[in-house]
């Protein structure tokens, strides 16, 4: 039985940082999974979203939103528990968090290389839009940058 939970321990932060270094690499940087653990929990916004399976994380969602738009990120599903809606369902429960605050429109960005992972999205109402996708890192605020 799976259920969604918000994040709320240093239990959560373990396993979270193990699923997202299986599912996304051993990223550094403004990516570190514990600094962006940290800066998530930081930001209390209600938005760090873990899915549990007899109390362990199997799944993971960010989400957040600015009073303009909303936005997801770090869906993943540890890939023993994939296949089984586990996914859907964290998005469902995000974009149902985001709903409550008033949010009109969500939007998520898929690395390239990763362009198949779009069908997923699609199947659940979101389309790929016509966009350039732009970012600057703050260096200010990367440890070690
Ligand atoms: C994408 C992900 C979260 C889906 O989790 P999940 O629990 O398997 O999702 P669900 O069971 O709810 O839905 C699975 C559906 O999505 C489709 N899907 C999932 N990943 C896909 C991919 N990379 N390419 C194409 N289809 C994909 C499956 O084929 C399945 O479709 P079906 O029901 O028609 O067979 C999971 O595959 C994952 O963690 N991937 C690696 C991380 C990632 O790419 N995250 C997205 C970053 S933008």
């Amino acid at each position: 039985m799976t259920r969604i939970d918000l994040y709320s321990n240093d239990t959560h932060r373990t396993q979270v940082v193990s699923l997202w270094q299986q599912v996304f690499g051993h990223a550094g940087g403004h990516n570190d999974a514990c600094v962006a653990i940290d800066k998530k929990v930081e930001a209390n916004d209600g938005f760090f979203f873990v899915a549990l399976r007899d109390g362990r994380v199997i799944g993971t969602t960010l989400a957040g939103y600015d009073g303009h738009r909303g936005w997801l990120y770090s869906v993943a599903v540890h890939p023993l528990y994939r296949q089984r809606g586990v996914g859907s369902a964290l998005v469902a429960h995000a974009e149902a968090a985001l709903t409550r605050r008033g949010c009109m429109k969500i939007n998520l960005q898929i690395v390239s290389g990763n362009e198949s992972v779009a069908a997923f999205y699609e199947a659940l109402g979101f389309a790929v839009e016509p966009r350039v996708s732009m970012g600057k890192k703050v260096a200010a605020n990367i440890p070690g940058a």
